[in-house]
Parts: structure tokens; C-alpha cells; sequence
């Protein structure tokens, strides 16, 4: 066990920690985990959050670098958010949106949605996160064809180092090698492509050709695969490729959605002017207080479906789920009302100055940083990753690797220029 690591797993000396003996008690299976390590160390058991910190059940601190799973964008602890969800749970948790039926809270967020969104007049389809935004996504796409009658335009398009969730076309689409192998293929008629290099699009159109090829899926900053911002002018040149060709172009923006691009807008989309054919969301769209995503489709894409006679057979029993719903609406207010889109566009500086100089660092090859709230410290030698993130925990910094050994950090909007200073003391300590 690491020093100053508290009793993570020790054996039980008080009531408290006789609790976190039975919390600990080997049942949970974590995602993308070694169990066989999660089992022999026990586990990170976090008990609290407030504002930009969390709390382990010993009581000590940490800044949270990575607000959870790129998430809690107005930070942690928000009671509006506690009471918004609680007022809809005791009026109705939620009901259905299939056929004709929806929720009034539903049907306010849509129009909410649908007035920040970057093409005007999109419609709102709702999921349960961002795995399912990604298969609706890939099914509106096809469909999408089928029904402009060219069925034969099935192939779907992603990047190398790409991340778009673990559902089956999540997973098929990923450009992470470890993410997709030893499932076999779980769908047909996907392709890759250099994910900084728009000529590498270009090539498979003319390989595969536009007639075959429905849609280009993109992360406007690559996330989990290692977080790369795109190079100068990539976005407009994939856009205007897929413009050329008639291949719809679908912003992924589960991470950068709802403020984190920075830029003083809601989405990549609208900063980079992609007037995409679809966005699929999730996380910031709830801060992640509970579950919700949605897939943003353009008029062009939601016509068909929306002229009569054509149903798109697809939904989920918790799409646009009422308590979500709200919190949802609660979250979009709070960013609204307290500026977080000017902060997230604040710690796009904050970040890049105080961490860049940790590139001096020898263990520190580079820090990727100045677009968004999002920064990398990419590590000299990957394999140090799990000691460095265990070591930026003793020093009271949770992060976590994304890619090959870089330290993710995309904290809270409400992060402090000061705290960014704190944060960075903290990372340079630690990996000194
Ligand atoms: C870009 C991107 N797309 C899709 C997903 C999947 O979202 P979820 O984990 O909510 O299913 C993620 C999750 O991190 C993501 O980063």
C-alpha cells in the first residue's frame, strides 16, 4: 500500500471502516479494470464530492482533475440539481416516450436543446448515454440512406485512436486496437482512417467510394484515446470532404459538448462551424448527476422521418427519462446563469499556463493543451501510468491515463484559476 494512502482494504478497526470492509467486499466488477489487481489492492472508494473536489472514505481530499468520467462540469454537490430531480420523481420519475407519449419536462429540454444547438431547426432524439447516442447515430445514418433510396451507402467511418462508448457499434468503430479485439466483428461495413490526417479520408472515399460510405464519425479533440486536439484546419477539411462526397458527418461530442470545448460555445460543432449532419452527447448534458444522452440530428437527417408514413424503429425505455430530464434542464441553467461556458473558455488558458511547464518535467514527454478544458500530460515512459496515478493520488490529485500513459485533466468549469495553480503544484510534486 502506498503511503498516506489511508485504509483502503486494511482489515476493520472501526464502524466506519467496517462499512468500507463490506463495500470492498470483492463483488463489484469494475469497467476497464484488472480485477485481479482491483481485488489484491482494494479499491479508490470515493464517498464525496464538492465543487471541484472529491473525498475518500477516510476524509481526505482530492482535486479532481478529470470531473469523474469528463462529466461534472458545474462541479460536484449541486443541490438544485438534488431538488430538480427530487420535485420530478415525487410529481412522475418518468413514463415513455415511445409513439405519441412523452413527459412535459421532456418536451421542455427538447426545445432547449434545440435552440442552443448548432444547426438550426435539429431534433432532439434521447438516450441513456453516450453508447447509445453512437448506435442511434449509426442506425439513423443507414436508415438515413435507405430511405433517400441508396441502401447500398452502409459504410461507417471512424479514426484511429478514436473512443465512441462500448456498445456494439461503439466498439466496432474504435480506433483503440484493445477496445475492439476478441469481440469478432460485431458490425460489417466499418472502416478506419489516420485520425490527423485528412487525406487519409480522402483516400478510402475514393477506395470505397462515396456511393458506399454513409457517414464519418469525429471527435472534435480525441478523448479517451489519449487526448490529441486536431490539427490546424483538420475539422474544416474532414467537413468539407464529407460535404463533396455526400457522406453525412457525425460530431461526436460526448466529451466536448455542453461548454467543455471552450470558445464561449456550447459545441465544437458551433466553434469550428461543422454544421454537422448529426452530434451525439451525453455526459455534460446532465454534469453527469444522473444518466442522459442525446443525438442532435439536422433537418436534412430528420425530414424523412418526420414527414409521415416513416417510422424510425428504434428507442430506449429510459430515453428522455423524466427525472433526467430535469436535472438535465437544471444543469443547462446553472451554466447559463453562472457563465460556465465564459469559465470553461477561461480554463482553456488557465490550463495551458499552468501546466505546460510541466513538459520540463523528465518524466513528462508533452502537454497537449490550449483548445477546451481539456489537457494531457503525456508521460516520457507509458508504462509508468498506473504508478503515476497512484502517486498523484498521495499528493491528493485524482486523474486517471487516457491512450498511451497521458494523465487526463478536464476538471469542472468551476475550477478556480487558483486551483489550477494548486493542481499543477500537486501534479509537479508528485511526478518529480
Ligand atoms: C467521445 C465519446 N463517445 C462516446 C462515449 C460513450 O459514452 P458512455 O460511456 O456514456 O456510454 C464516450 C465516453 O467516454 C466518449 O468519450
Amino acid at each position: 500500500m502506498l503511503p498516506g494512502y489511508g485504509a483502503v482494504g486494511r482489515a476493520p478497526t472501526s464502524p466506519g471502516i467496517m462499512m468500507g470492509m463490506s463495500e470492498s467486499s470483492g463483488a463489484l466488477w469494475h469497467g476497464f479494470a484488472d480485477m485481479g489487481a482491483v481485488t489484491a489492492n482494494g479499491p479508490f472508494v470515493v464517498t464525496r464530492g464538492e465543487g471541484t473536489r472529491i473525498y475518500d472514505r477516510d476524509g481526505k481530499e482530492y482535486l479532481d482533475a478529470t470531473a469523474g468520467l469528463w462529466f461534472t462540469n458545474i462541479g460536484h454537490g449541486r443541490t438544485e440539481i438534488a431538488e430538480a430531480v427530487s420535485r420530478q420523481l415525487t410529481s412522475i420519475a418518468h413514463y415513455s416516450n415511445f409513439g405519441d407519449i412523452a413527459s412535459d419536462v421532456t418536451l421542455r429540454l427538447a426545445e432547449e436543446l434545440a435552440q442552443i444547438a448548432p444547426v438550426p431547426g435539429s431534433k432532439i432524439f434521447f438516450t441513456s448515454g453516450g453508447s447509445d447516442s453512437i448506435d442511434t447515430a449509426v442506425k439513423l445514418a443507414r436508415r438515413y440512406w435507405v430511405e433517400q433510396g441508396k441502401p447500398e451507402k452502409r459504410v461507417v467511418v471512424s479514426r484511429t485512436k478514436a473512443y465512441h462508448g462500448m456498445h456494439a457499434a461503439g466498439t466496432s468503430l474504435a480506433g483503440i486496437p484493445l477496445n475492439h479485439d476478441g469481440y469478432g466483428e460485431l458490425m460489417h461495413d466499418v472502416q478506419n482512417v489516420d485520425w490527423d490526417d485528412a487525406k487519409s479520408l480522402l483516400g478510402l472515399v475514393e477506395r470505397v467510394g462515396a456511393e458506399n460510405i454513409a457517414a464519418f464519425f469525429c471527435e472534435p479533440i480525441i478523448g479517451a484515446g489519449g487526448i490529441y486536439l486536431p490539427p490546424e484546419g483538420y475539422l474544416a477539411e474532414v467537413r468539407a470532404i464529407c460535404r463533396d462526397h455526400d457522406i453525412l458527418f457525425v460530431a461526436d461530442e460526448v466529451v466536448t459538448g455542453f461548454g467543455r470545448i471552450g470558445g464561449d460555445s456550447w459545441f465544437a460543432s458551433a466553434r469550428f462551424d461543422l454544421q454537422p449532419d448529426m452530434i451525439t452527447t451525453a455526459k455534460g448534458l446532465t454534469s453527469g448527476y444522473v444518466p442522459m444522452g442525446a443525438v442532435f440530428a439536422a433537418p436534412r437527417v430528420a425530414e424523412p422521418f418526420f414527414a409521415g408514413g416513416v417510422w424510425f424503429r428504434h428507442g430506449y425505455t429510459y430515453g428522455g427519462h423524466a427525472a433526467a430530464a430535469a436535472a438535465a434542464l437544471a444543469n443547462l441553467d446553472i451554466i447559463r446563469r453562472e457563465g460556465l461556458l465564459a469559465e470553461a473558455t477561461r480554463l482553456e488558458g488557465d490550463l495551458a499556463a499552468a501546466l505546460s511547464p510541466l513538459a520540463e518535467l523528465d518524466s513528462v514527454s508533452e502537454v497537449r493543451t490550449g483548445l477546451g478544458a481539456v489537457t494531457a500530460v503525456q508521460l516520457a515512459d507509458p508504462s509508468t501510468a498506473p504508478a503515476a496515478v497512484l502517486k498523484l493520488r498521495e499528493h491528493g490529485v485524482s486523474t486517471r491515463a487516457a491512450g498511451q500513459g497521458a494523465l487526463q485533466i478536464s476538471p469542472a468549469f468551476v475550477m478556480t484559476t487558483a486551483e489550477v495553480g494548486e493542481l499543477a503544484d500537486r501534479i509537479r510534486t508528485a511526478l518529480s
